[in-house]
């Protein structure tokens, strides 16, 4: 895709140039070496997603159940009213449903229940009595709203005085990949989101590099290019159409009805969306390109992949925060690493992939040099946004935790090899010095791992991450309790509703140790407190974590929380005491953050990385070996962005 992408570039100036020198050599041997470099990009695009593929673990959960009411294996006194199951993202009204039976295997409900109206998170469904004594299971069935991909799991919980034995609840997937999905679904999935993301990646970019770096350096726009924007969309179109039957595949356990997925689901609608405008704006690129219109082409396939970018942000995990600064931090990600990608491609194309250079060293290294400006800027642009999302999907770097933590750290290695590949190439200037084979082999190398990059990134996105449905920590209200008994106290999920509150012992507790949550409401005065016995949480092996539920924690309260431990003399002492508040989003106040809190970093860096380079631009300087015009337009460009985005991560904090 990517070469044939890349093929017309070469029918500009520079194969007439070598047709005119020697007719039969030199073309014969860019067409095998293109044939080559298809095959090579085509194998990659095929056998890396099955052998990504080859590790998605057939384990059921994407948008996580975080945690129910009643809970996986308590035992009520008495029966509930109600049944609501919390997710880590919103849920799909038409594809989230739940079967209730009883010990017997009797069904006593079935598909049942809807999104919550004031959080569409959960799922609900009030019970026209309450449940009487006995065991019950929960089977569920959750499609995220956010990115489409689907859940299916059990819980246990009894009534009266009944013991469950065995498993009380499924098997939590949080930061696998392919949750849901069988090898060959997973295949597929990444291979369409492969082709999806790096056809309009490279509609967009060669749009941006036409514009500083083809038409100032080769006096025109290569129609090539124009044909590469519309072989783009029109793959990136195929892999939205494998999406969508990979999605209303996994979305129902019944026979998938892909119309009702493409036209009834959030993720259907916006994969349908992107189908078609790829689709028709890749009919209109061609047409225009065949018309000798090779700018106005180029002008629409920009347009149409920038409304693309859009559509994946909204439909990628960015979309699962009520704030929509992630999804605008996911549009700069992807539109810089399409500048990025495209530059290499291009580059790649002119050079033969890796065969002899035959442009002029002038031209070359004039090309080279302009797009190296616009790499430098993309390159901190990709990382600073990153970084970002790293941390608001994972949120700690301290460890590889997970299939998605190991994704994740892959791509960047990736990433780190093509930009230290790169550094060669902006050193060299377009001097063709020999360092790895000289520069067309460099540039291969470097467009081979930018591609690998990008099909690791659809492995990453399919996979679900760890950090959305980490419990909130709150800080010690108290510093000295807490240096003394350790004791910490963190909310899940965080938002108004249900809650659970997880106090987490330094060690497992005594036998006979009992300890309660003391609730006092600060927003309403001369409220009775509450005081939540704490039970130890059936999940943690280790004993140390101890657990309360409640049905609901309202929006605009706020709370301070003690925990008592009462000893085996039954005298009770406070261990730890926290205060927080919640707003519509979440834990508005209270929330514990790290020491150096990454995303203040990336903010810092955005808005220093930009008012120097603003500053210096404006004062007629550039960025070395650069082309000082490309040079101002990308530092002022890329600085606008990156303080725009500065000062938003500033001003929002960590999304919720
Ligand atoms: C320092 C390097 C990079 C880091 C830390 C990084 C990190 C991330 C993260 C955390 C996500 C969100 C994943 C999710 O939604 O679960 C993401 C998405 C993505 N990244 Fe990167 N990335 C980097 C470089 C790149 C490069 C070089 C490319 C392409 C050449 C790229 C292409 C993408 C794409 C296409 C998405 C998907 C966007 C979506 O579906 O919403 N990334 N990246």
């Amino acid at each position: 895709m990517i070469a044939a992408m890349a093929r017309p570039l070469i029918d500009g100036p520079i194969a007439a140039r070598s047709r005119r020198r020697g007719a039969h050599g030199a073309p014969a041997r860019t067409a095998r070496r293109l044939a080559l470099v298809l095959i090579a990009a085509w194998a990659t695009f095929l056998s890396m997603p099955v052998l990504l593929a080859s590790t998605a673990a057939r384990v059921d959960g994407h948008s996580e159940l975080l945690l129910s009411l009643p809970a996986a294996g308590s035992i009520l006194p008495v029966g509930p009213t109600q049944i609501s199951l919390v997710f880590s993202e919103p849920i799909e009204a038409r594809y989230s449903a739940l079967d209730l039976s009883d010990g017997s295997g009797a069904v006593i409900l079935s598909a049942a229940g809807a999104p919550d109206l004031t959080d569409p998170d959960v799922l609900s469904v009030d019970l026209a009595a309450p449940l009487p004594a006995g065991s019950y299971m929960v089977t569920w069935h959750a499609s995220s709203a956010a990115d489409g991909h689907d859940t299916t799991g059990f819980f246990v919980f009894g009534v009266g005085s009944v013991s469950l034995s065995g498993t009380t609840q499924s098997v939590d997937a949080s930061g696998s990949l392919h949750p849901g999905h069988d090898s060959a679904h997973a295949a597929a999935e990444i291979q369409g989101k492969a082709a999806a993301y790096g056809g309009v990646m490279v509609a967009f970019g060669l749009a941006v590099l036409a514009l500083l770096v083809l038409i100032p350096g080769l006096g025109r726009v290569p129609r090539g290019s124009a044909y590469g924007a519309a072989v783009g969309l029109i793959a990136a179109a195929a892999g939205c159409l494998v999406l969508i039957v990979v999605g209303a595949t996994g979305a129902t356990t019944t026979a998938p009805d892909y119309l009702t997925y493409a036209t009834g689901s959030r993720a259907g609608v916006l994969l349908s969306a992107r189908l078609v405008l790829g689709l028709l704006a890749g009919l209109v690129v061609l047409v225009l390109a065949r018309r000798g219109r090779p700018a106005q082409a180029l002008l629409a396939g920009g347009l149409a992949a920038s409304a693309e970018i859009g559509l994946i942000a909204a439909g990628g995990h960015a979309a699962a925060f009520s704030s929509p600064l992630p999804v605008a931090v996911d549009i700069v990600h992807v539109g810089a690493a399409s500048i990025w990608l495209a530059g290499l491609v291009a580059l790649g194309a002119l050079t033969d992939f890796g065969g002899r250079t035959r442009l002029a060293p002038a031209v070359l290294g004039d090309l080279v040099r302009r797009f190296s400006a616009l790499a430098l800027v993309s390159i901190a642009l990709i990382s600073a946004t990153g970084v970002y999302a790293a941390w608001i999907e994972i949120g700690d770097f301290t460890a590889i935790r997970s299939a998605y933590d190991a994704n994740l750290a892959i791509k960047v290695v990736f990433f780190v090899l093509a930009v230290g590949v790169g550094a060669l190439n902006y050193l060299d200037g377009g001097r063709d010095r020999p360092w790895l084979g000289g520069l067309s082999k460099r540039l291969l190398l470097e467009t081979c791992l930018g591609i690998l990059v990008v099909v690791v990134a659809a492995n990453l996105t399919s996979g679900s991450p760890t950090g959305t449905d980490r419990p909130v920590a709150i800080s010690p209200s108290d510093a000295t309790l807490a240096a003394t008994n350790g004791i910490g106290l963190a909310i899940e999920p965080g938002r108004p509703g249900p809650n659970r509150y997880l106090v987490e012992l330094p060690a497992r507790a005594a036998s006979g140790m009992a300890f309660s949550l003391d609730l006092v409401r600060l927003d309403q005065p001369g409220g009775a407190p509450a005081s939540l016995p704490l039970q130890v949480d059936p999940t943690d092996a280790t004993g140390r974590t101890l657990a309360a539920d409640v049905d609901r924690l309202p929006a605009g309260s706020r709370w301070t929380a003690t925990i008592v431990e009462t000893g085996l003399g039954g005298t009770p002492g406070s261990v730890g005491a926290f205060s927080f508040a919640l707003d519509e989003e979440g834990i508005s106040a209270g929330r514990q953050t790290p020491p150096i809190d990454p995303l203040v970093v990336v903010a810092i860096l955005l808005l220093l990385g930009s008012l120097i380079g603003a500053g210096l631009s404006l004062a007629g300087r550039s960025l070395p070996r650069t082309l000082p015009a490309t040079s101002r337009v990308a530092v002022l460009g890329g600085s606008l962005v990156g303080a725009v985005l500065g000062v938003a991560i500033l001003v929002t904090g960590a999304p919720r």
